[in-house]
Order: structure tokens, then sequence, then C-alpha cells
């Protein structure tokens, strides 16, 4: 019989740097997916690759003083090495410089073209050059600036090439709210709202200021707009309108594409509308997930913030990683990358709970019967809730990789662990060794650990690749077919554990690690801010070179600022004030204000709806999962009739940059300020 396809994408990514923390989330995701469904039996396809053309690559090019290949072609080759090194197994690696690629995408603005769907017609409007987009006056942000990244736009008139969207709406509204294409689906209708009933404006799909692009096939002083190029390659990297491959019957339309939320709305709208144009299905899902955010922001290029994950993985290792990654994001939420966060998880998770499990069991196989367990043992009540946890693990996984929970399935896996390190502590096997009439009843307690390991081991090869493989090897048996994974008793008897027990995770001691990564980080932080000078320098503009705002993130080149001084308060007049760290779970725009934005805000148990007037620095997506400092007991009052109930803590610059307060290091949601 033959398997059943599947077919999952990471986004293509943008050579404009080398790759981080933030871009292996979405891989190593999409990765573990992959695995499991291939050990499930699927005929997988995992497509990951990069987005070659664009003015920002064109630009970064010219300041290398190399040409736009040349300068893609070395950041290309960085991603595959961390690609390989992070154990990502994709199928299949597209570059939208590829000639199939080029060829396919003509032929798809062709096709739209033929079919009435693109028009020429003249932009006029406002553009945002780091986004590559074009917006409207009414899209713009308050203070008249890009709505999505908030930097400055430039006036720009064009001949260019339009989409229609408007004959899609109604389709993609559906799509949005009423089937399952959207995960979370609570995004739907914040999408709905701020961009389908305001009407779909057209889509300009064309532009002439820069050369580096797929040209439109008959209007070559037009290079067809980037996102256009870069959504197809989802299909062109099958071989639709290309004969580089033959594989679109078999894995079109896509199970999943994995995306965060900065390029939602360019999957959930633009995308879909695409497809119906050119008359082909719809992908089946549309995975969004979270920032991985350092010190508070969301980690990018541009913002200079960045962890090289290869200089990480030196420190700890690739699935140290990939462990972090998976187990702290969930989906739709932010997830902060801390190092402090990752050693306390080697040492608590890898190395205690996972590591000690596995060697202590070696160990103990190895002292009692040298090795080899003996074939004939009892059993006993102690141990069934250990074998019906270790047989129920598969169909709980399964169901998390259904719901893209990945970090929930880590945490099954890990019940698992925990509960046989515990079932080592009540049977006490150092006890019935010295017992001589208890010999088959240790023989059945190691047993019942080798075989819960092997299936543990079995489950977390999806996201640990290289542990779970070092832990069969040291049982000396295999990682369990998919079908047997909810049978007990397949460890063969008669197997001869390793003698030489490898360390799965060495425990790191943070006073020692720290100041070694942050010297790291530092280096790089350094590397960053001297690129960012020479581009100023040759831009003769802010370092930043992508105007206000973000280059003044951290602040150390503000002026201090002068705040009028009021009035003394007294110790007691400061204790009637209650703080605490609430957690972001959930915010949308107030519906009647242009500033306001409404948060349920976790303290402790209970959740607290707060209106703030910051709608202008903050999108209501970029809230949920932020850790924040938040006023309590402040009375409830209503703000455009919305009730709110406390006050989030920000602080603000002369030039009316705002900053929400966030505790320096993690912290539980509902820990007392004081
Ligand atoms: O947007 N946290 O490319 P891109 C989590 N070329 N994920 C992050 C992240 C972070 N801090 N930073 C990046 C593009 N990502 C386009 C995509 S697709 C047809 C074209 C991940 O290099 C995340 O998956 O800016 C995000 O969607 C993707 O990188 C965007 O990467």
């Amino acid at each position: 019989m033959s398997k059943k396809p599947y077919y999952i994408t990471t986004p293509i990514y943008y050579p404009s740097g080398n790759p981080h923390i933030g871009h292996c989330y979405t891989t190593v995701a999409c990765d573990s997916i992959a695995r499991y469904r291939r050990m499930q039996g699927y005929d997988v396809m995992f497509l990951t690759g990069t987005d070659e053309h664009g003015q920002k690559i064109e630009q970064k090019a010219a300041e290398k003083g190399v040409t736009p290949k040349q300068y893609v072609d070395e950041i290309v080759e960085h991603f595959k090495k961390l690609w390989s090194y992070m154990n990502i197994s994709y199928d299949r690696y597209i570059r939208t410089t590829d000639d199939y690629h080029v060829k396919s995408v003509q032929a798809i603005f062709k096709a739209l073209y033929d079919k009435g769907y693109i028009y020429k017609g003249e932009y006029k409007g406002k553009y945002c050059t780091p986004c590559e987009s074009f917006w409207t006056e009414s899209q713009l942000d308050e203070d008249g600036k890009c709505p999505e990244c908030h930097r400055d736009v430039v006036e720009a008139k064009e001949e260019a090439y339009f989409f229609k969207m408007s004959p899609f709406a109604e389709r993609i509204e559906k799509l949005l709210l009423e089937t399952d294409y959207l995960q979370p689906k609570t995004r739907a209708t914040e999408l709905v709202n701020n961009f389908i009933k305001p009407g779909l404006e057209d889509l300009c799909v064309s532009r002439t200021s820069f050369k580096w692009g797929i040209p439109v096939p008959f209007d070559d002083k037009h290079i067809i707009y980037v996102w256009v190029d870069a959504l197809s390659n989802y299909i062109t990297a099958l071989g639709y309108a290309n004969d580089a491959y033959n594989d679109y019957d078999k894995f079109w339309p896509a199970d999943v594409h994995m995306v965060a939320k900065d390029i939602m709305r360019f999957h959930a709208i633009i995308w879909p509308a695409i497809l119906m144009a050119l008359d082909l299905p719809l992908p089946k899902h549309l995975a969004v997930h979270g920032w991985i955010t350092f010190n508070g922001q969301k980690m990018s290029k541009s913002i200079g913030n960045v962890v090289d994950p290869m200089v990480l993985g030196e420190r700890y290792s690739p699935d140290a990683i990939r462990y972090h990654i998976l187990r702290e994001m969930a989906l739709g939420a932010d997830s902060s990358f801390s190092n402090e966060i990752m050693i306390n998880r080697i040492n608590s998770d890898l190395a205690n709970d996972l590591g000690n499990l596995v060697s202590r069991t070696v160990a103990m196989v190895e002292k009692y019967f040298g090795g080899t367990l003996p074939a004939d043992k009892k059993s006993d009540p102690m141990d069934d809730e250990l074998i019906s946890m270790a047989t129920a693990l598969r169909a709980k996984v399964d169901e998390c990789m259904d719901n893209t929970t990945l970090n929930i399935a880590l945490a099954e896996i890990f019940k698992v662990i925990s509960r046989a390190n515990k079932y080592i502590d009540e049977t006490a096997p150092w006890v019935l060794a010295k017992d001589e009439a208890q010999q088959d009843r240790l023989a059945e307690v190691l047993y019942n650990l080798t075989e819960s390991i092997t299936i543990g081991a079995s489950l977390l090869h999806s996201f640990l690749p290289e542990t779970a493989e070092k832990i069969v090897a040291q049982l000396n048996t295999t990682l369990r077919e998919f079908d047997d994974l909810d049978k007990f008793g397949l460890y063969e008897s008669g197997t001869k554990v390793t003698d030489k027990p490898e360390i799965l995770f060495g425990r790191l001691k943070a006073e020692d690690v720290m100041p070694e990564v942050e010297k790291i980080q530092a280096v790089q932080k350094a590397e960053f801010e001297a690129e960012q000078a020479k581009l100023a320098a040759v831009e003769g503009k802010a370092a930043c070179g992508c105007g206000a705002g973000e280059n003044a993130a951290d602040g150390a080149d503000l002026e201090p600022m002068d705040v009028e001084a009021k009035e003394e308060i007294t110790f007691d007049d400061f204790e009637k004030l209650q703080f605490q760290v609430g957690e972001i779970v959930k915010c949308e725009a107030v519906a009647k204000s242009k500033k306001l934005l409404c948060s349920q805000v976790k303290i402790g148990n209970q959740t607290k709806q707060i209106v703030s007037g910051i709608r202008k620095y903050y999108s209501p997506e970029e809230m949920v999962g932020k850790k924040v400092m938040v006023l309590v007991n402040l009375k409830p009052a209503k703000l455009a009739g919305v009730l709110s109930e406390g006050m989030l803590l920000c602080a603000e610059d002369a030039e009316g940059n705002l900053a929400l307060l966030t505790p320096e290091k993690p912290m539980p949601a509902g820990a007392p300020i004081e």
C-alpha cells in the first residue's frame, strides 16, 4: 500500500543576515512534526529554503560591494550549515533564485494576468522600505508610520501592476472564521476585522524602483513583488509550472504552513487569494506561532539582539537548544530566550530527570545482572501506573502533534520520565538486590524501566533526535516502531546493555557558564554595532538605517530625561499600591478607540481586564505572552466604554517612545513586586 503524503513547510527565510534562534524555532518545530509524521508512516515532504530577492538584499549587497547573488550565496551556505548542525531533516531546500522557481513565478504571474486578476495601474502611496510594503493612508499607524514595523514611510508613486483582492474577500473570511485553517483560531477575528471588514484593497504586485527580483514576463521594467515570488515557493518547489520536480499532485495541498505572527497576514489572506485566483486547492492549515524574544524584544537581525545558535550549541548542544525552544514556546504566545532558563532546563529536565534515569537504569542492569536481564520475571500492581502511563503516551503525543502543541507533547514525555524516576524510588532496586528471593522481582523492575525508557526515547526522537538515539544505543536496542508504541514488553530479554554508559547531559553551573555566554554575546553585539556604524557611514544616516525607534531600543544613546518632581510620599502611601507580575494571555484593539488596547492579564489565579493607551506602540498579537508589571489595586474604570481593572506600567521618553516594564528575569504571573 502506498504511504499517505504529508507536506509541511517553514517560511523561506530572508538571507539578509545569518540565521538566529528565532529562525530555529519554526524550523525545529517543523522538523519535529516531519519526523513524527515519518514515524507514523507518512511519506513526508518537508520544505524549507531562502527568499533571496528584494530591495533589502540589493542594498546590502551594494554596501558590501558584491553582487546580490554573491551576497545571498554566502548566507545561504550558513543557513544550510546550521540546519545540518541542528539535525533538521528537510527533504527539499528551495532558493527563489533557482531557475525553475523563477520560470514558475513568471508563469503564475502571467496566468493571473491572463485571467484578468492582474491589471496595470499607477501606485501612489506610502512605502516602507524595510518591510517592502506599500500602505494606504488609512493603514498607517497614528504617527503616520508603517503599521507593521512603525518605521518611517516615504511618499512613492509608480506605474505598477495590481492584483484584485476583493473577489476573494468573502471566501477568505469564511476560510478564517468557519474552518480550522488558522491555528490558533483566536487570531481569525483580528485578521477579519483589521483587513477584510474595512474592504480588501487591491495589492500592488510589481515594483520598478529596484532590479533584484523576477521580471514581469511581459513587461521587464517591472519586478514581481517579493511576496508573490516568495509565497509561490510552496508550489513551485513541488514542480508547479515547471518540470524540475513532479510532486505537485502528490503533495498539494500542504498539510501545514508554519509561520510566526509577523507574516500571518500574508499567509492567511494574500496566499489564499492567489491560490483561489489560480483555481488551486488551499493549504489545510496555517500554524502561527509567537516570537522568541530576547531582552524583551522580538529577536531580530534589524534590532541586533540575535543569538547565534551555532555559538550557543558549542556551549550547550543542538538538542539542548531544541529542547529549550520547543519546551518554552506555547503555540500563539511569545517566549523569551534566556540563558538562565536554558541552564535550568538542562540541569533539571535533561541532566537530572532524563539523564539520571537512563544512567541509573543502565548502571543497575550492569551491576546486578552483568548487563543482561534474565527472561523470567514477576509483576506487581506497583508497576501498573508506570506501565499504563508509558503505553498511553503515544496517544497523548499524537493529539499534541495534531494540535501543534509541541511544548505539551514534551511535557507529557517528561511526565513518564519523572514517573519512572519515582518508580525507582518506590521499588528501591538496591534493597531488592540484597535479597536472594527478590532477584526475579528486581529483574522485572529493571525491565519495566528499560521498556519505559525505550518507549519514551522513541517518542522523544522527533524532538531530540541525537539524544534519543544515544539512549537506545545504551540499552542496545532500536527506536520502537510507531505501531508498537502502545505495547509494553517488547524489549528483548537477554539483550546486553552497554557497559560504558555515556553521560547524556552534564550539569551546568550558571556561575561558570554565564560569564562565558555573556562574553560571546557581547562580541556578537559589538560586531553588529560595528556593522551598523559602517552602514550608517555609507548611508549617511542614523545607525539603524531603518528610521526612528528601534535603534534607540536599549536606551544607550538616549539623553537622560528631566521629569518634574512629584510630592514626596510616605512608606505607608507606597504600601497602598499593589504591584504584581501579570502575563498577557489575550489582547485586542478597543473598537471605539484608535489608541487603546484591551488585555486579559493573568495574575496568579485571577485574570484581569486592563485597557491601556499603547496601541501605537504594540500590536495586540505582540502583547500576548508578555510578562508585565501591573498596578493591580487601581479602582476599576471604564475607558471608551470598556472596563479596565488595573494599569500596565510603562516608561516613556521625551520623544514619546514607550516601553512596557517587564521583569528582568523570568518570574511567574502573580509574583508580587515589592
Ligand atoms: O519573513 N521568533 O523571512 P524572515 C520566532 N522571507 N520566529 C522568528 C523570529 C523570532 N524572533 N524571527 C524570525 C520572511 N522568525 C519572508 C518569509 S515565506 C513565503 C516568506 C521566523 O527571514 C518566523 O517563522 O524575516 C518568521 O515567520 C520567519 O522567521 C520570517 O523570517
